[in-house]
């Protein structure tokens, strides 16, 4: 892509990278590995079996699977695959996995295995256990988060909620302002899906900011002009260098997708008027039951706009066949498409788009950022609730969906966004946001010398010559 600094390495280093195994996190971590790539270094991708990446969009890349690779070892052979149940995949190989990952950088790093020499380890945040087997080796790690820096703020935050006492609020103070973060309500928090620092969840981000702040850098998926104020306080507050550069501007994620992407809609949108459609997608984990999926379709179909709807076959719990809750075939009309799985980031970019209704999800967030795209969010859980937040009361890009799915609830945000004059300031918002994040990647910006900076990093670090 243009504006890329310059490339200062003659591929004589490798970086190993080590993904989450799940979409909204192997998408940043592949994006993340071509940006090094086109910035000269070698790259191996460590990985699961389960999730594996789609290896052939990567020519260019080594991969290795690690953990579960053997499909007899019961720690991993009987975990859920499908579903919120996948989750706990994340416990598992993060009690499990140092010995894996630690035989694989012995072969890489001490026995000269893989060559160019190793320069760092990149894993996304959650990989918490990656830390002290990185430190055994001397090998700098560095840290992925996937989602927004306030996010990490909050994350970082959780045992001042608990000592506070938040998470013991009754409902009636669920529209109440959050002390430390006056843009959230206290349902915000709760959204987490944390209710104690000491529960499976607030371990789990106990030990990712702990292990964040031992590891040698962060690296961020965002950009300054939108998370400068957070980016200050983190840089304090953790004392460990920050890069922060908006990947989708450098890579569309649509190579990592774990989904075959269906593209046969695309003539049904050229012919579409410009910015009228809404495009419609919860990411690719919220599932939702029957109630809501109807609540959603009669608040699309009522709104009267054309929309293009990406509905999983997972996506509406306990449903066998695809849409077989929807009340006929003729419901959605000549308005609406609903599609499985689309590639994203072409679709949010396309002339015909006017408004993205969206489940939060920071991928998705920072996605319609880059093109300009206005947001109704309407999250599930996790960091999603945080950025649907920072979207609509913060840069005012979007609105919230505040009570969950109700039909008139969604009908009048899309009328609201895409057809009220009112909604033309929330368009015009979006426009200059994108505006701001196109300057920061020119020669001398902020995201343009985030990379420099990385890069540099990068290359300063003591190369294991084994
Ligand atoms: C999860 C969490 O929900 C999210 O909040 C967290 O920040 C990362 O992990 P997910 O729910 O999948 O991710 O949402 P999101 O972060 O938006 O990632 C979805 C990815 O799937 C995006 O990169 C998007 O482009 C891609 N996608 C989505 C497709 O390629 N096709 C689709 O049809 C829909």
């Amino acid at each position: 892509m243009e504006n890329q600094p310059r490339s200062t390495v003659d591929r004589n280093r490798r970086v190993i990278l080590f993904p989450l195994p799940f979409q909204g996190h192997i998408n940043p971590m592949l994006q993340l590995a071509n940006i090094l790539y086109s910035q000269g270094f070698s790259i191996t991708i460590l990985h699961t079996n389960f999730n594996a990446p789609n290896t052939c969009n990567y020519p260019h890349f080594t991969f290795k699977a690690i953990l579960d690779n053997d499909p007899h070892d019961e720690r991993y052979s009987n975990l859920p695959s499908q579903g919120f149940g996948a989750f706990s995949r994340i416990f598992v190989f993060n009690q499990y996995g140092a010995d894996a990952l630690r035989e694989e950088l012995k072969q890489m790093l001490v026995l000269g295995k893989d060559e160019p020499p190793v320069s760092c380890l990149i894993t996304d945040g959650i990989w918490y256990f990656t830390q002290s087997v990185a430190d055994s080796f001397n090998l700098p790690r560095l840290v992925l988060r996937t989602s927004s820096l306030f996010c990490f703020l909050v994350y970082a935050s959780i045992p001042i909620f608990d000592n506070r006492g938040y998470y013991k609020l009754d409902s009636t103070h669920l529209e109440d302002q959050v002390a430390e973060f006056p843009v959230l309500k206290v349902k915000d928090i709760l959204k987490l899906g944390i209710r104690s620092k000491n529960d499976a969840g607030g371990e789990l981000m106990g030990n990712m900011v702990k292990q964040t702040k031992a590891s040698a850098g962060i690296i961020w998926n965002s950009f300054k002009e939108l998370e400068g104020l957070e980016f200050e306080r983190v840089s304090h507050d953790f004392q460990v260098p920050s890069f922060v550069l908006p990947f989708p501007k450098h890579f569309t994620s649509s190579s990592s997708s774990l989904l075959e992407h269906d593209r046969t809609f695309f003539p049904w949108l050229d012919q579409q008027p410009p910015n009228s459609v809404l495009y419609v997608s919860f990411g690719s984990a919220g599932q939702v039951e029957e109630k809501d999926f109807l609540e959603i379709a009669h608040g699309l179909v009522d709104s009267k706009q054309s929309f293009l709807w990406v509905v999983r076959p997972d996506f509406v719990k306990g449903s066998s066949t695809w849409l077989e809750t929807l009340p006929d075939d003729q419901f959605l009309g000549e308005k609406g498409r609903i599609v499985k799985w689309v590639p994203q980031q072409e679709v949010l970019a396309h002339k015909a788009i006017g408004a993205f209704l969206t489940h939060s999800g920071w991928n998705s967030t920072l996605e319609s950022v880059c093109e300009g795209v206005a947001m109704i969010c309407s999250p599930f859980w996790g960091d999603q609730p945080l950025n649907a937040r920072c979207m609509s009361d913060v840069w005012k890009v979007g609105v919230c969906l505040e009570n969950g799915w109700q039909r008139e609830e969604i009908t009048s945000a899309i009328t609201r966004v895409m057809v009220d004059e009112g909604g033309e300031g929330i368009q015009e918002r979006a426009r200059v946001l994108k505006q701001k994040l196109d300057v920061s990647l020119i020669k001398g910006g902020s995201s343009f010398k985030s990379l420099e900076s990385l890069v540099d990093y990068i290359s300063s670090f003591h190369v294991n010559k084994n």
